[in-house]
């Protein structure tokens, strides 16, 4: 019961990290607000676990505004409803990508996040404490050649979550603010990028992470929960990565030991 009575919404909960989150922070004794643009999977996931949903496209100014109506008071909120661009199927690359692509994705991505903590330390302050946690991604620290935007507006995120924290601090709010920084984590956000050869290009994908293999929502899920409860309470504008090691190293070092 590591969240017990807690309100925590989560944004892009329907399915993938999102929904891995909303089962967890339920397990642990939550109130959960499901939330997403997808009303059939978000509703029958908020059923399942006998909580909220509310329809919000998180990109939308008047979406939150209609939010903070109904939950003046929250204590923890988790930003992590995101989009690739991949699924378009058009060059997101930083010599071909469209404008209107690179707008799209820093829209549903970045401007979420301004939204999200503007309204979060709103809902907070009453109470002058709380935990907003914000989904990154690797891509947030290094280039990703095939995904300008996305890694553009990953690390945005990063930036105004220590931001956030700081301002907050300042202000003498009890409110901490965190980012979580993914690897390759197995959800339908990868469809598109997989392909027809699943299992092969699974494969491929990991090759060069240490761990060998794609992590798993629950094992982000849970570095949510630990950011998102009162365990971290001396953590604020932290960064968690969640890799299988990817960033521990670079595939440009040195080969291997001598004795192996
Ligand atoms: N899966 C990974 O490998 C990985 C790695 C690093 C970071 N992340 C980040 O984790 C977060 C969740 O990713 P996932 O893998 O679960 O993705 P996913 O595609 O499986 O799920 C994303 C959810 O967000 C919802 N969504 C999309 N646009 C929205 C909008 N405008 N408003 C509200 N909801 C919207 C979708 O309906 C969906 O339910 C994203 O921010 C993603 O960038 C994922």
């Amino acid at each position: 019961m590591r969240l017990k009575n807690k309100l925590c919404i989560i944004t892009g909960a329907a399915q993938g990290i999102g929904a891995a989150i909303a089962q967890l922070f339920s397990k642990e004794g939550a109130h959960v607000v499901v939330t997403d643009t997808n009303k059939d999977l978000g509703s029958a996931l908020a059923k399942k676990l006998k909580c909220d949903f509310f329809e919000l496209d998180v990109s939308c100014e008047s979406g939150w505004e209609q939010l903070a109506k109904k939950y003046e008071h929250i204590d923890v909120l988790v930003n992590n409803a995101g989009i690739t661009g991949i699924d378009t199927g058009r060059p997101q690359n930083p010599e071909k990508a469209s404008y209107e692509d690179w707008q799209a994705v820093h829209h549903v991505n970045l401007d979420s996040v301004f939204f999200g903590c503007r309204y979060a330390i709103k809902a907070m302050r009453k109470k002058k404490r709380g935990s907003i946690v914000n989904m990154s991604s690797r891509s947030g620290l290094v280039g990703i050649p095939a995904a300008a935007a996305y890694a553009s507006s990953k690390a945005g995120i990063r930036n105004h979550t220590k931001t956030v924290a700081l301002y907050c601090a300042e202000q003498q709010l009890n409110i901490r603010c965190n980012s979580i920084h993914p690897g390759a984590i197995l959800t339908p956000l990868w469809d598109a990028m997989l392909g027809e050869n699943k299992e092969e290009a699974m494969k491929m994908c990991v090759k060069d992470t240490p761990m060998k293999r794609f992590g798993t929502p629950e094992e982000v899920a849970y570095t949510a929960l630990f950011l998102a409860s009162d365990e971290s309470s001396y953590m604020t504008g932290a960064e968690v990565v969640v890799d299988g090691g990817i960033l521990a190293g670079s595939t440009a070092a040195p080969g291997s030991d001598i004795d192996k």
